[in-house]
């Protein structure tokens, strides 16, 4: 099934749980908005595209519960904040809102907001057609592709964005290794990546994050590409470790690429102006339940960082490849 979708028959929300994996695939249902947020916050469905679709599933099941427009906007605000960073979210949110306010009542504010969020999720899948079109002309056969985190399917509501890239190529009959990193602290990479590739069949060897400017030092990455949470005006916020690539790829001479959808794209904003996220420094005092530094240590955990244009060789998307990106004034 799709990474999210609207269960007609039983009103709700269902999505793959993406904590599980790759032990477990299990379809979660949210019937309440309060479990679609707690669904978000516990990155249970994750990835900027897939927020964009969760947000606006939202709204749908804030119209089944309000009972006035003042009410549905004021669950929707607790929805909208549920994680800061990607801008998607807010996206999804406000586009299927903005639907539901022009209906008169309830059931029709329903009606317009699924009609919305249905629109949403199938133009994510189109438009993650279209820049894995765009972008596998950068892939040449034989490539090795070097990414972080998880901007595939399960990071959309289907197909992906730099996975994306990399299964159209495959399509077009190109060879394609990938090389997957680990992503700490919550391992999207290793997790959620190396899954959804072997399930493809797609070739993919998992390294530690760690490891990146070592392979890349010894010859075995072709190109790097990643997602993007929020393309801003000076370049794009990513999960954290984006940058720490980047940088290591611009010093040996490999392209960096972002894939990203127009959704994601936020220009008249600084880096300097979005939050990103931090998370609970349980995340790096524990690992798989057992405590791995002293429980009092001081911990900086942020889920996201910034990356300049400067160390970025283009952004791909749906409506094309866009080279040579400066500052956007
Ligand atoms: O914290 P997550 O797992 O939601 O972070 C996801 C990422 O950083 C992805 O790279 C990004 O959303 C792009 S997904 C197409």
């Amino acid at each position: 099934m799709r990474t999210i979708d609207w269960d007609e028959e039983k009103d709700s929300v269902k999505l793959i749980d993406q904590t599980l994996l790759p032990a477990e695939y299990k379809i979660l249902e949210c019937k309440t908005l309060e479990e679609l947020i707690d669904a978000i916050k516990r990155l249970k469905v994750r990835g900027a595209p897939a927020l964009g679709a969760a947000g606006a599933f939202g709204v749908v099941l804030a119209c089944i519960r309000g009972n006035s427009k003042k009410d549905i906007e004021d669950e929707v605000d607790k929805l909208r904040n549920a994680r800061p960073t990607a801008v998607n979210l807010s996206y999804g949110v406000d586009r299927a809102l903005n639907a539901a306010l022009l209906g008169t009542t309830t059931q029709e504010m329903k009606t317009y907001a699924l009609e919305e969020a249905q629109r949403i999720a199938d133009e994510d899948v189109a438009v993650n057609k279209k820049i894995g079109d765009y972008g596998s002309e950068l892939l040449e056969d034989g490539d090795v592709v070097l990414t972080h985190c998880n901007a595939g399917r399960l990071a959309c509501v289907d197909w992906g964005t730099a996975l994306g890239v990399i299964r159209t190529a495959i399509e077009k009959g190109k060879r394609i290794e990938v090389i997957a990193c680990e992503t700490r602290p919550l391992n999207q990479g290793s997790r959620i990546t190396t899954w959804e590739l072997l399930q493809d069949e797609i070739p993919v060897t998992l390294i530690a994050d760690s490891t990146s400017a070592a392979v890349m030092r010894e010859g075995k990455v072709d190109k790097v590409i990643v997602g993007a949470d929020r393309v801003v005006k000076e370049g794009v916020i990513n999960k954290i470790g984006t940058y720490m690539h980047a940088v290591v790829a611009k010093a040996h001479n490999i392209p960096f690429y972002v894939a990203a959808p127009l959704s994601s794209f936020d220009l008249k904003r600084s880096y300097k102006e979005v939050e990103i996220e931090e998370r609970s420094p349980d995340e790096l005092i524990f690992f798989g339940g057992k405590q791995i530094a002293p429980l009092d240590v001081k911990v900086y955990n942020p889920a996201f960082d910034f990356t300049p244009f400067e160390l970025i060789a283009a952004v791909i998307t749906e409506e094309g490849v866009y080279r040579h990106l400066t500052q956007q004034v």
